[in-house]
Formats: C-alpha cells, structure tokens, sequence
C-alpha cells in the first residue's frame, strides 16, 4: 500500500498540489464550502492513480488544492462509502494520501439521521465520539503496522483543542452546536424502527454511513481530526415517516452554510 500511497502523492504533487495543513471531506448534499476556496489545482478522481472512481451520481468526485483563509486546503468534494461497494481500506485511502502530502489536521463533514430527538433536522452535531457499526476496519489488513500503530489508540479520535475551538466559535455566532455520538452504519437502506431503538440504547446521537473509517485512519496516522454531522432527518422510532434521499440532501444543503461558516472560522484560527 506504501507504494500506491506514494505513486498518488507524487502524481498529485505533479499537478501542483503543494505541501497544505489542512484536509477537508466533505459529505453528502455538502460541497458548497468549495465556492469558498481560491483553488488553485483540481483533479476528478477518476484521473487520480490508485484513487477509487467516483459512482454515485450527486457526488462530483473531485479533489481540490487552494487557498480558505490564509490556509493551503485540500478538499475532498464527494466522498467514497462502503455502500457503493468499496472496502474500508478504499473509503479511507484518500487520508493516507493527504497525510502524505504533509497534512497534519482532518476536517470532516457527513448527513446523519437525530437518533437523540432533543436535536432536530437542520441543526449541527459536533462528534466527539463515535461507534464504528460498518462491520470491520480500515486497519484490518495485513501490513498494517508499515503504516502505523496496528493497535491505534481511540480514546479521543475527535480532537479536543479542535472540538473547544468549534463550540466556542458557535457560541459566538449563535449557531446551536450540539454535540454527540455518531454511529456509522454500512446502509445503504436506511434503518429500521428497531435499529433506531437500538442506536439509541447503545449511545448514538446520530446516525450516518461514512466519517468513522476517515476518522480511524487519521488516528492510525496520528493526524488531528474533527467532523461536524448536519442533522437531516429525526429517527423517532414511535412515529418514524419514509425518508427519501432527495428530501435528505435537500435538508443538508438547507443546513450547510452554518456549517461553512464554522469549518471557515476554525481554519483561520488554526
Ligand atoms: N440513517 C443513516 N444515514 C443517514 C440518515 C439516517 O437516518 N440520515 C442521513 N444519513
């Protein structure tokens, strides 16, 4: 994997993408903080050696190299997810490319259902942990320990430093910023009323398909990482109505620039 790691980074540094901070993934129905950024270099995925290929058709699959208050950024617009048939190790490969070209911090935004029903669609959720429910690791392979601790410590995968940054920074402009557990779910059907009461039982504040595999990988590469989930839909088991995806996605673009100005105002502290 080493070797494929290295091909990518130097194929990206090729294009120009230089040596930058910060990591942006940005998730479902989620891109406009890319309106935000001088990009100076992008690439489609497709384009990119060894980088999984983009399926889902809302996901513009490209990886951007600019400039988002004062900071070099590389952003990820569309993400990969274990329900298009990818592994963990595929979901996750575009961190281990980013930390090799020299970023230290990872940035994550995802859609997730309210399992906690104090919180309510539209609204923020900072992780500040989380229960991986995809079934396996990004970890579990073999080599692993090539590329960093095998055993990584999660006892704080959300950045501390970053997570008082955030609330304080809400604080200050009125946004509400819950914060919470996410629980990761392979979907991509979405759950049942008796998989809410479980999520619910066992801890989670919400619910998505995606970030936990990122957030692993940055930990195994020691990297500081943070994510915020926007709140598309409430999971209230009792009184649970169909969800559709476009009303989803329509909900998180609904929600987004709280959550642009917040990842904005967080870069410039950085
Ligand atoms: N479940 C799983 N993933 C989701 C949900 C949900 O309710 N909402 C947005 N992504």
């Amino acid at each position: 994997m080493i070797k494929f790691i290295t091909e990518t980074a130097n194929y990206l540094k090729s294009k120009g993408f230089e040596n930058s901070e910060i990591g942006i993934i940005l998730g479902t129905g989620l891109g406009q903080l890319t309106n935000e950024i001088d990009i100076i270099k992008e690439v489609s995925y497709n384009h990119i050696p060894n980088f999984p290929t983009a399926t889902v058709e809302f996901h513009k699959g490209k990886l951007m190299y600019g400039t988002l208050e004062g900071k070099k950024v590389v952003v990820m617009q569309g993400r990969f997810h274990v329900y298009e048939g990818y592994s963990l190790q595929d979901v996750s490969y575009p961190v281990r490319v980013m930390e090799k070209l020299g970023i230290k911090t990872l940035l994550v935004s995802n859609a997730a259902g309210a399992v906690n029903l104090n919180f309510k669609k539209g609204e923020l959720m900072l992780i500040d942990d989380h229960i991986n429910l995809q079934g396996s690791s990004p970890l579990a392979f073999k080599g692993v320990s090539a590329l960093g601790e095998r055993f990584t410590d999660m006892s704080q995968p959300y950045d501390a430093e970053i997570n008082s940054k955030f609330k304080a920074l809400a604080k200050d402009k009125g946004i509400t910023l819950h914060e919470g557990v996410y629980a990761s779910v392979v979907g991509p059907q979405l759950e049942t009323r008796a998989e809410y009461r479980m999520l619910k039982i066992i801890g989670a504040d919400a619910v998505g398909m995606s970030t936990v595999p990122e957030i692993i990988v940055a930990n195994h590469l020691n990297m500081r990482a943070a994510a915020i989930s926007v709140l598309t839909d409430e999971c209230d088991p009792d009184n649970l109505k169909p969800v559709n995806i476009d009303e989803i996605i329509a909900m998180a673009s609904k929600a987004e620039p709280e959550m642009i100005a917040l990842f904005k105002a967080l870069i410039k502290e950085l």
